[in-house]
């Protein structure tokens, strides 16, 4: 299985979900794959907001190696989960998809509820961490 998490940004919250999932794959011995996008190219190239790599590290996890990237349509073939943060990810990346098969891989996280865009409030950055932590929880019982 190989999952791609994907925000605005990629600086704040999937560069989080991609190295909580990580982590959350080796402690369950999973053969997964996880990686992780953004629809907007500002911060392309740069390593992950220093709260977000604040948040993971008070959690055990690095995340501060991460480079951001950009999605690109290719992730609908590469990946078998798209997991994106909120409801504004998903019509981004939805206006993307080509076909079917590609909206089918395309699900929140939290599946109707959205992971809140921390960017502009610090004192979201823990609580978030918790969130997307337990979302993949959820995604290893139904996917494992
Ligand atoms: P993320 O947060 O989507 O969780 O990475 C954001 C990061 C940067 C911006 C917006 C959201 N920005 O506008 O630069």
């Amino acid at each position: 299985m190989k999952i791609l998490m994907v925000c605005l940004g990629n600086i704040c919250r999937s560069p989080l979900a991609e190295g909580i999932m990580q982590h959350l794959i080796k402690q369950e011995g999973l053969n997964w794959g996880v990686d992780s996008a953004g629809t907007g190219d500002w911060h392309v190239g740069r390593s992950p907001d220093h709260r977000s790599v604040k948040a993971a590290h008070d959690q055990g996890i690095d995340i501060s190696k991460q480079v951001c990237r950009l999605f690109r349509i290719s992730d609908f073939d590469e990946f078998d989960l798209i997991l994106v943060m909120d409801k504004s990810n998903l019509s981004n990346i939805l206006a993307m998809a080509r076909n079917d098969a590609d909206r089918k891989k395309v699900k929140m996280l939290l599946g109707d509820r959205s992971v809140p865009d921390p960017y502009y409030d610090d004192a979201q950055f823990a609580p978030v961490f918790k969130l997307i932590e337990a979302g993949c929880k959820e995604i290893i019982k139904q996917y494992a």
